[in-house]
């Protein structure tokens, strides 16, 4: 009996300690566009030589007037679309951001990282 309680104390508590942790995770806050320096040097990532290819490459699939499946406020084809949602675009694809695409076709890292550089850059 006493073993009993005792083994469900420590379930318990251990449970709790696996739901902390995952809130721990969840509350890690997204890194933001303001907080993200464009380099001193500037970037050489253009929308003709990156960012186009990026969007039609990972996000265009479900982000596009031709091909939705996303929020209709939410279409990225072109230089403008991207400019106007930048800081929302930041924060769910760029750098450590990776709540978009929903997968399972994702960017690599080095991709996610110039993503952020070009939009700390003003997404020239
Ligand atoms: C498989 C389809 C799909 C792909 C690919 C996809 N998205 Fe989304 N996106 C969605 C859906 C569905 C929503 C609405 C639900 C949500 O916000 O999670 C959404 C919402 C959004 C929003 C609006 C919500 C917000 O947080 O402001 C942004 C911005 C966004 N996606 C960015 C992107 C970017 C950037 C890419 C490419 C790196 C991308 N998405 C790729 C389906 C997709």
């Amino acid at each position: 009996m006493t073993g009993q309680v005792i083994g469900q104390v420590i379930g318990q508590v251990s449970s709790l300690a696996i739901v902390a942790a995952m809130l721990a995770g969840c509350a890690e806050a997204p890194l933001e566009l303001a907080e993200m320096p464009c380099p001193d040097t500037g970037t050489s990532l253009t929308y003709e030589s990156f960012g186009r290819g990026f969007m039609t490459s990972y996000c265009d699939r479900c982000h596009s007037g031709a091909k939705s499946g996303a929020p209709s406020s939410y279409r990225f084809d072109t230089h403008d679309d991207i400019r106007k949602h930048d800081t929302r675009i930041f924060i769910r694809a760029a750098g450590p951001n990776v709540t978009m695409p929903p997968g399972p076709y994702d960017p690599p890292d080095d991709e996610r990282d110039q993503l952020a550089e070009w939009l700390a850059c003003g997404a020239p």
